[in-house]
């Protein structure tokens, strides 16, 4: 498993280009079954998760390509509806292609994703749109299987506006008799992404963005080729890190509007940003101030997906601040490890104490999920010392090469890769 090994304390200053959406490329991507043909997917980022559906939709029988960020898929020869529990388990975003495969073949065969570090992640919500479509869906043991000669539009509201089941949603619809609207959807921008990307294929979608969206049945698709939005999670993550080694730094190709929370939120830690088209700058010299209170929800509000990361800086607040996480319930994984850095952070039920300390120190710590582990290389680069970050796999799953990215802002940032038994040189 590689490591990072970090030098921290020095400020992060330049210029850097963000990456494309990992998590609207990965519906994107499965939204391509719908259609028999060469679909091409621009500002796709190499990360872990789309090499994992990249090999699940070439094990159903499409072929692709990833080259320079873009994906070339051609699915005249998908063949198969029956996804490997395997290939479900190392990625749970799979279940994006029951929507798309039920479409396509009238049936389709997953496995129960399970749950992973943050939280249980049910799909429920999915299963019961499915159905409201006039699936029939059996469930015997882990293994799911989804039968639907022709799915019909129908109502569906959703008891909470959950990304994956809303895009499921969207992507079974699209092709089935009728008129479909989804209400209490989530309103996420990688959902309009998808919306776009529907659309530019000859489907009928309106209302993503909105907590109703209507899509109106088509008897076929065209294939297009379509380019990704900017990663907001990505950009977001860099503007902490910014912020927290207190640093100067440019981000280019972002939408700024999709980061409004977090910018309302850096603002009033007292970090400059301006903003000018897709361009956003992050400046700070001095000590954040604390925030008394931050709580996740969806879209437009602030972000699950930002909460590890700017609890970093909230820990080298001048003041206590409190962030809530009423998204996830195991999402607080990164307390622990920032404790070992120095930080004073006490859980009670689904809200964090953060009492700031003037600094943090390296340690050796572990990444238990994604933005967990982001959020302890931005701890380690803010750090005094070295910082050794465990686990690292979890963290390429979202972003492209980190030690790169952030090593391009001057970053002392180095991977680490365990030498196979088999080729240590006696
Ligand atoms: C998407 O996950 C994102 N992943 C997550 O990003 C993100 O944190 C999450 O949305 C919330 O914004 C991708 O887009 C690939 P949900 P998803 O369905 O679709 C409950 C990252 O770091 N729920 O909106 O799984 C669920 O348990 C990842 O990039 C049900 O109860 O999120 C959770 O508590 C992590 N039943 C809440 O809803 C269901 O059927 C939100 O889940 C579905 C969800």
């Amino acid at each position: 498993m590689d490591k990072l090994v970090i030098e921290g304390g020095k400020p992060l200053s330049g210029t850097i280009v963000i990456q494309g959406a990992k998590n609207a490329a990965l519906p994107i991507l499965a939204a391509s079954m719908l259609v028999e043909g060469i679909v091409t997917i621009d500002h796709v980022p190499k990360l872990l998760d789309i090499d994992v559906m990249l090999n699940i939709l070439r094990e159903l029988g499409c072929r692709a390509e990833h080259e320079d960020e873009t994906v070339t898929l051609d699915t005249t020869s998908l063949h198969s509806s029956h996804i490997p529990e395997a290939l479900m388990r190392q990625m749970r975003s799979s279940i994006f292609l029951m929507g798309p495969l039920l479409a396509r073949f009238g049936e389709v065969t997953i496995y129960q994703p399970g749950g992973c570090a943050i939280g249980e992640r049910k799909i429920d919500l999915h299963l019961s749109g499915l159905r409201a479509l006039g699936a029939q869906i059996d469930e015997e043991d882990s293994r799911i299987v989804c039968y639907a000669k022709r799915l019909k539009g129908a109502d569906i509201h959703l008891d909470l506006p959950s990304v994956g089941a809303t895009e499921n949603i969207m992507m079974a619809a699209v092709l089935a008799e009728g008129l479909t609207t989804i209400s209490n959807a989530a309103r996420e921008p990688e959902i309009q992404d998808l919306q776009h990307f529907l659309n530019s294929m000859g489907a009928k979608i309106v209302g993503a963005g909105t907590d109703t969206i209507t899509i109106e049945g088509v008897e076929k698709l065209k294939p297009s080729r379509y380019q990704v939005i900017p990663d907001r999670i990505v950009t977001g993550t860099v503007m902490v890190a910014a912020a927290a080694t207190r640093g100067q730094v440019t981000l280019l190709n972002t939408c700024p509007s999709h980061l409004s929370s977090l910018i309302h939120v850096l603002r009033r830690t007292g970090v400059q940003i301006t903003v000018d088209g897709d361009i956003i700058k992050v400046g700070t010299a001095s000590r954040p101030k604390a925030v008394d209170r931050i709580v996740t929800s969806p879209y437009p509000a602030f972000p699950t997906d930002l909460q590890s990361q700017v609890m970093v800086l909230l820990a080298l607040a001048d003041g206590v601040s409190v962030m809530k996480e009423t998204i996830f319930e195991g999402r607080f994984k990164h307390v622990d490890e920032l404790s070992r850095m120095g930080a004073d952070i006490r859980v009670d039920l689904n809200s964090a104490y953060v009492r700031g300390v003037s600094r943090l120190y390296g340690a050796t710590v572990e990444a238990t999920d994604l933005r967990a582990g982001a959020a302890l290389v931005i701890a380690g680069l803010a750090a005094q010392g070295k910082t050794v970050v465990e686990q690292v796999h979890h963290i390429d799953r979202g972003y492209d090469r980190i030690e790169h990215m952030l090593g391009r802002l001057g970053a002392r940032i180095t991977r680490y890769s365990p030498v196979p038994n088999n080729q240590i040189v006696q």
